[in-house]
């Protein structure tokens, strides 16, 4: 439905220039830098990231386990038909990274496997201020519950020639994503591409009929900026933030994706270095359309209670959220149902400026991400069902009595960006949880600008309230990235335990997601009771003693 006069006044979309305009801020280009607007939008087709097979799998012992083995190299991809090649740093070569899909849980009948992951640094060197300086990496796969030595501490560099074997327990199903986490590197590496999605699935979840293979689609959002000869161009403007101004789908400028009239589901991956996204989907190119629904079905750290729609709908009273807010390293899934619309029509996942997005930008060609071309048939034989799985609030495990312990958080800016006023330190642990505990953390913004998307590694958290008051609908999930807005103060809930029973223990980090903010010591970390394994315990070794597995 097209939007009335009225409707788009209630929106500030028309008056005094159009909102989507208005929120632009004017950005000086540098002479070095082309714009994007060589690259013609809506021209090349979608497609998903490769996925990666085991090289080889155990299936004896307690539980299966499959070996995968991924080198990261430099590589140059085209990103337009008619550009020179640009560099990029991919694992396996390619960005995003290569999917892996693997079964987890730890009920027999999720026949959940554990993965090791190989990976092989291949990177060699880079030039950083006229010298010659070697690429070091530390991959943390992002949603899972590792132990300390396979979590990418951030120090835990693997050099280039080296490798390291990464464990991972795959203990629920949720979309998560693996990617660089080097000290004070992490915001360049990931940019240059070293980002990939792992999907973990358990029987809970296939037993929904959700749907699934061709129609269950990884959607990852970068952006990025070009210099003149192609290279990417990584400008974080004194240490406040990276804004690109090419959308990157799974590495492919604004795609085309052609669809059947039937229901698909996408697992959304922010893998911005600072951007947010706003998603809605609209009939429209360059405006907003009404009752276009996204139905939000999972969040970070797997499936929600029920779906909930997003969408911009002015017949009803309880308006639903509009947008759906992605903050760098949030995940969220919906469905959308192409069978409502006639073959041959297209669909816009749009971005538009309607809530404040704290983005830095100029160039209005990011409020479009992809188009959705409808095409003739599509047999539909999945559901998506009203109740998606059971819920159980945090708050109601906690025994009369015995209140949680709270800590509290201030992330602001001091000299450098700062946690409680603090940098980053291996020395100093700035929370001791016991093992097993229900703690209420509260993550603490005072103002001054910016907003902070806070990730704590290990735990799966839910979102209590925001300044008191409840999370947006399509929050009330298990998550373990929140946005932390200004002058509001978040309380999340966890329990420091493990699926399987299993109480880990050690130091996990935990920090700001806007990967400059993270690498210029918005960053700390915790440690689980006392005396877990050393985040050095497995170090890297040398390619010359790699054995295969
Ligand atoms: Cu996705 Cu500590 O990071
Ligand atoms: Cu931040």
């Amino acid at each position: 439905m097209n939007i009335t006069r009225r409707e788009a006044l209630q929106l500030g979309l028309m008056g005094g220039g159009s909102l989507l305009l208005s929120q632009g801020f004017p950005m000086s280009a540098s002479a070095s830098e082309v714009l994007s607007h060589q690259i013609e939008r809506f021209k090349q087709p979608f497609r998903p990231p490769p996925v990666l097979t085991p090289k080889r799998s155990y299936e004896g012992g307690k539980r299966p386990l499959d070996v995968y083995e991924i080198t990261m190299q430099k590589a140059s991809v085209q990103l337009a038909p008619d550009l020179e090649p640009t560099e990029i740093w991919g694992y396996n070569g390619v960005t995003p990274g290569p999917i892996i899909r693997q079964r987890g849980g730890f009920r027999g009948e999720d026949k959940g496997r554990s993965s090791l992951v190989r990976f092989i640094n291949k990177l060699g060197s880079t030039i950083e201020n006229g010298e010659e300086v070697p690429i070091e990496t530390t991959v943390h796969l992002h949603g899972m519950a590792s132990l300390p030595q396979y979590d990418g501490y951030a120090e835990d560099l693997t050099p280039p020639d080296h490798f390291k074997d990464y464990y991972y327990p795959n203990d629920r199903a949720a979309t998560i994503w693996y990617h660089d986490h080097a000290i004070d590197k992490t915001a360049r590496n990931v940019y240059m591409g070293l980002a990939g999605m792992y999907i973990v699935e358990d029987e809970e979840e296939r037993r929904l009929n959700l749907p699934k293979g061709d129609y269950d689609v990884p959607l990852i959002l970068q952006d990025v900026r070009l210099a003149r000869d192609n290279s990417l161009l990584f400008n974080d403007r004194r240490q406040l933030s990276q804004y690109g101004d090419i959308i990157l789908v799974n590495g492919v400028p604004w795609p085309y994706m052609k669809v059947a009239r039937r229901k698909y589901r996408f697992r959304v991956l922010n893998a911005s270095t600072s951007r947010t996204f706003q998603l809605i989907l609209s009939q429209k190119k360059d405006g907003l359309t009404t009752q276009d629904w996204l139905h939000v079905i999972a969040t970070d750290c797997g499936l929600m209670e029920k779906p909930v729609k997003v969408g911009l709908d002015f017949s009803s009273r309880d308006r639903p959220p509009r947008v759906l807010q992605i903050w760098p390293a949030e995940r969220y899934e919906f469905v959308i149902d192409f069978s409502q619309y006639p073959s041959g029509s297209q669909l816009y996942l749009q971005n538009p400026a309607l809530q404040f997005s704290g983005n830095i930008d100029s160039d209005i060609r990011v409020r479009t991400l992809m188009r959705f071309d409808i095409e003739q048939g599509g047999v539909d034989d999945s559901d998506l069902p009203d109740k998606l799985r059971d819920f159980e609030p945090l708050v109601d495990k906690i025994q009369p009595g015995e209140d949680p312990p709270i800590r509290q958080f201030v992330f602001g800016r001091g000299l450098d960006w700062t946690i409680n006023g603090k940098t980053w330190s291996t020395e100093r642990v700035d929370a001791n949880p016991e093992p097993g505990a229900i703690e209420v953390w509260e993550l603490i913004n005072r103002g001054g600008g910016w907003i902070h998307p806070v990730h704590i590694h290990f735990a799966d958290w839910q979102i209590l309230d925001r300044n008191g008051r409840p999370p947006i609908a399509y929050e009330r999930g298990w998550k373990d990235v929140f946005r932390v807005g200004h002058f509001e103060t978040v309380r999340v809930i966890a329990e420091f335990g493990r699926r399987n029973g299993d109480y880990i223990k050690g130091k996990f980090m935990f920090h700001c997601h806007n990967l400059v903010h993270e690498d210029h010591s918005m960053m700390t970390q915790f440690e689980i009771g006392e005396g877990g394994p050393d985040p050095f315990a497995d170090p890297p070794k040398p390619i010359s003693e790699m054995r295969s597995l």
